[in-house]
């Protein structure tokens, strides 16, 4: 079959594209569940808020009432464009609390114990300063006379009244407490004529009552006295077990014709903040009007007609903490953090199990995988979020519905962007997946954290400089904390964040740092990605030359290898032949290694290791190379050079005429790996991964299915819908032949394959060789193995690789011939004729070596030259006549033998030199 020649970059994008498509959808439930996650955390806000509400026993009133004029809804958060007008009023004590005669205070001008049963005690005020002449003038003139007022004209007529109400002001003037049927309004005048009689009084729609009650302004001669009476007046632990509180106190201290200068005493004690001021107001008023009338005559007055507090805009404001704007900022840091370990537990899960690598070697560039992965990423992320958003605004967060969607799409939208490149820079610095959720988990919840307690408080702080909120914003876990925090201030203010508050609220320049962060970080990330999975050095940029060997170590090295190479004259053939064709140009031939070295940089004071030193090495298309070595002896590193995981010390290698160490990429694209351990994705069938490879090696259309069939059934993983079947549940031995099968895929000119057959029975493995078999016509394949068998039976020419270096390069045969030319001859007899056995095996071969005896077995080397098998079997033929044997054996050296035979010298050898 032809070349398919190299996918373009759309069409490695479209079979990524296709295979992640399929993984998805095998995996959907988990990405509904991912997209789901935002809901149930707002579900549960929303559970948190209801039942505080309901502790609160204060439902939230329906928005529609707004509409109405009642005053009531002062609490609630509609707007009050015309707040109301109110009268103003004193705050007196209760009847039964106010202040009487008792043992327990010295003062006789209190009214007597028994005003409290008929309920007509008077309210007292207690007036000081430096001039008693002067405080007497001026308390005559504080208290009115009679009712009156003209109810077509209510609030200025009120204003002539002295009103006061035993109910604490609220919390501001959108309404009074004190108006309420269900409590009197009292007119504090200096006599009531009748105690117990009400008016009635219409305040827009409420009917409440007013009752007279005395005012009573008493001298007391210092500010210490009034000080002291107040103090013990509400002493619950007074002997006599009452309250005696007064309304409030005045000291006038200097004041004269000239100043009027007084300080007073009222009861705030209900709110702890600036609540009952609200009833403060009035009492200002009183005593500057009686200075007036004191200065001017009772004609002239001071009027106080109405408080009328400042309109206000609609507001989230309940009475209730809203959840989800106070706790928002943290909530939704941790909410949409939360993508971040799902992003980047991914990236490194392909990194940890190697698929991002062997997706690379059958030929997917860098470029497609990006994009395709970022896409992904990008739509999962968008889902989460915008099911954060819907969700949060279905029920009825004003933290999403109050600010502008369109804001909230992009300030999202380039977070989540940042995040992706984050994490894609991040998941260069982990290659394990625990280590990496553990870590990205810590910082989500360490982000929020920080973010709330700290950055936020120094949002807030008026000291703290801009450039230091900026410099802290360019750590993308507290730019997504600032934007949450301005989006839920504004949900607190209530009018929501529209585009042209972004410049105030610090938003725009959030949006520029966000945005140029967002590609820096994916340039940076990308840069990384490229010389890490390249195998470059990071800073190659810099290093000019940095494909310049580190001199000393390996120059020494090397003139040892020339000293083993002598010896071996096929491995210097070898190498004659290589420098032939490098000298030639000749660019026909699959693998040409010129001189391939690797050499790992000594770490820890430890001397430099030398994995491979100076390989050459021919591997024509149609042949199969077998690779045979101990463990450790560098055939990985080799390996790994050649699929291009390591970038080689020095040397290079021709892969179908184009260099490793400059056309990898391109190299790719003809290749095919078969790692040792199987690379595949558990839920994909067998199918779709030939699908992909055969995608990304730019099989198209019919072609596509054909190939991908062909491969199946080469493989025998066609029938009996075992090719529709996962990767996950396929037996080791099928695993390894689709393993074999995605190397074979498209026909690749050079495919690698790492103990292929390792871990399968006889009978799979048989099946397997014939399927490489057939495919070596018109491909090279390098393959390593241990089994000697394998080696034996597939290569058409073999390397032992000991100690970084070929020791003998030649076929099966030749190099048992060379190094294996004796026969091993066994013969078990009872002990006494051991010495019998062994002069007889002398006689017919003088140089026979023994190499073992134990309890009347022995077994000799026999040189091949000096024997024909004949002689050893008339040797056996006379033993069995003159004594028993009980078993004997002859063999061949098997390739196992030569290949002792050569690791064992050849480490003497190293060792010697
Ligand atoms: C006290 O006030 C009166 C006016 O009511 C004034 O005539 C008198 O001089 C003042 N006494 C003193 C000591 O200032
Ligand atoms: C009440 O007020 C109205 C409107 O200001 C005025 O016309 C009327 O004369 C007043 N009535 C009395 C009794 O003062
Ligand atoms: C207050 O002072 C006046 C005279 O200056 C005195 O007669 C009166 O007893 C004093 N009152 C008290 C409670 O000390
Ligand atoms: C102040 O007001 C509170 C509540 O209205 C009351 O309990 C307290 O006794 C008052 N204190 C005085 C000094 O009147």
């Amino acid at each position: 079959m032809a070349n398919h020649g190299q996918a373009s970059f759309w069409a490695q994008a479209n079979a990524l594209l296709r295979k992640n498509l399929t993984f998805q959808r095998k995996r959907i439930w988990t990405n509904v569940r991912l997209v789901l996650v935002p809901l149930f955390l707002c579900l549960l806000l929303l559970g948190l808020q209801l039942m505080i509400n309901s502790v609160a026993n204060k439902v939230p009133k329906a928005i529609t009432s707004c509409a109405s004029e009642d005053l009531s809804l002062s609490s609630s958060g509609c707007p009050i464009p015309n707040p109301p007008l109110l009268p103003p009023m004193l705050e007196i004590p209760e009847p039964q609390s106010r202040a009487v005669k008792s043992n327990f205070l010295p003062y006789s001008d209190l009214p007597d114990v028994s005003c409290r049963k008929t309920g007509t005690c008077p309210v007292t005020i207690l007036i000081t300063g430096n001039n008693q002449s002067l405080g007497q003038a001026l308390s005559g003139n504080i208290f009115g006379g009679s009712f009156s007022v003209n109810t077509s004209d209510l609030l200025p007529s009120l204003a002539y009244n002295v009103l006061g109400s035993a109910v604490s002001a609220g919390e501001n003037n959108y309404d009074d407490p004190a108006i309420d049927p269900e409590f009197p309004i009292y007119n504090i005048q200096s006599q009531c004529r009748r105690p117990n009689a009400t008016w009635p009084l219409q305040f827009g729609k409420i009917k409440t009552k007013v009752k007279c009650v005395q005012g009573l302004c008493l001298w007391r001669n210092s500010s210490a006295e009034v000080n002291d009476e107040i103090f013990k007046g509400i002493w619950r632990g007074n002997p006599e077990r009452m309250t005696n509180e007064i309304a409030a106190a005045y000291d006038l201290m200097s004041t004269d014709t000239k100043n009027l200068d007084v300080t007073i005493w009222y009861n705030a004690t209900e709110y702890d903040s600036s609540g009952p001021l609200v009833r403060v107001p009035r009492l200002i008023s009183l005593v500057s009007n009686a200075y007036l009338k004191f200065l001017k005559g009772p004609g002239t007055r001071i009027l106080f007609e109405f408080v009328k507090e400042v309109p206000r805009q609609a507001s989230n404001n309940n009475g209730l903490p809203d959840l989800a704007s106070m706790f928002g900022p943290l909530f939704f840091t941790w909410v949409v953090l939360l993508l971040f370990p799902v992003i980047l537990t991914s990236l490194v899960y392909e990194k940890q199990e190697r698929l991002r690598i062997i997706m690379k070697m059958h030929g997917l560039g860098d470029g497609p995988y990006w994009m395709i992965s970022y896409a992904y990423f990008l739509i999962i992320s968008i889902l989460y979020v915008a099911s954060l958003v819907i969700f949060g605004s279905a029920i009825g967060l004003n933290y999403f519905r109050i600010n502008a969607y369109s804001v909230q799409s992009v300030f999202y939208f380039i977070y989540i962007n940042l995040q992706i490149s984050v994490a894609f820079l991040a998941s260069s610095l982990f290659s394990k997946v625990k280590t990496v959720t553990v870590v990205a988990y810590i910082m989500v919840f360490g982000t929020g954290l920080l973010g709330s307690f700290l950055f936020g408080e120094l949002i807030e702080s008026p000291s703290f400089p801009e450039y230091g909120i900026l410099a802290l914003e360019l750590y993308p876990g507290f730019a997504l904390y600032r934007g949450l925090y301005e989006f839920s201030q504004s949900a607190l203010r209530g009018n929501g964040m529209k585009w042209e508050d972004l410049g105030e609220t610090g938003m725009a320049k959030l949006f520029y740092i966000m945005s140029v962060e967002w590609f820096v970080v994916l340039l940076v990330a990308y840069y990384i990605d490229y010389v890490s999975s390249s195998g470059k050095s990071l800073f190659f940029f810099f290093k000019k030359s940095s494909s310049v060997p580190s001199p000393s170590p390996v120059q020494s090295q090397t003139s040892d290898n020339v000293l083993i190479d002598m010896e071996k004259s096929d491995v210097t053939h070898e190498r004659e032949k290589v420098e032939k064709l490098r000298k030639e140009g000749s660019t026909g031939h699959a693998i040409v290694c010129d001189n391939l070295k690797k050499v790992y940089p000594g770490r820890d004071g430890n001397p430099p290791k030398v994995a491979v030193r100076g390989l050459y090495l021919d591997v024509p298309s149609g042949e199969c190379f077998g690779m045979l070595g101990p463990n450790g002896a560098g055939k990985t590193s080799f390996i790994n050079m050649m699929t291009g995981l390591l970038k080689p010390t020095s040397g290079t290698a021709l892969v179908q005429g184009l260099d490793i160490c400059k056309d990898m990429n391109k190299v790719y694209t003809s290749m095919g790996v078969c790692p040792q351990h199987d690379l595949l994705w558990e839920t994909l069938t067998g199918r779709e991964h030939l699908l992909f490879y055969g995608r990304l090696k730019n099989i198209k259309g019919s072609a596509l299915t054909q190939a991908v069939e062909e491969s199946l059934k080469s493989v025998s993983l066609f029938d009996g819908g075992v090719a529709d079947k996962p990767a996950g549940k396929y037996s080791g031995g099928m695993k390894r032949r689709l393993s074999v099968a995605i190397s074979l895929i498209g026909n690749p000119k050079v495919v690698y394959m790492d103990e292929p057959s390792t871990g399968l029975d006889p009978a799979s493995r048989k099946n397997l060789w014939t399927v490489i078999e057939r495919a070596k016509q018109n491909t090279a394949i390098i393959l390593t193995t241990h089994s000697m068998e394998e080696a034996e039976f597939l290569c058409d020419r073999l390397g032992i690789f000991v100690d970084g270096g070929l020791h003998c390069i030649g076929n099966p045969k030749e190099l048992r011939g060379r190094y294996g030319g004796s026969y091993v001859f066994t013969m078990t007899t009872s002990t006494e004729h051991e010495e019998e056995v062994e002069s007889m095996v002398k006689n017919v071969s003088p140089n026979a070596k023994k190499v073992y005896h134990l309890a009347g077995t022995q077994e000799f080397e026999i040189p091949k030259q000096e024997v024909m098998i004949s002689d050893v079997f008339s040797l056996v033929e006379i033993a069995k006549s003159q004594f028993t044997v009980f078993a004997w054996g002859l063999a061949d050296t098997t390739l196992e033998d030569v290949f002792f035979k050569v690791a064992s010298t050849a480490q003497v050898f190293n060792t010697l030199s």
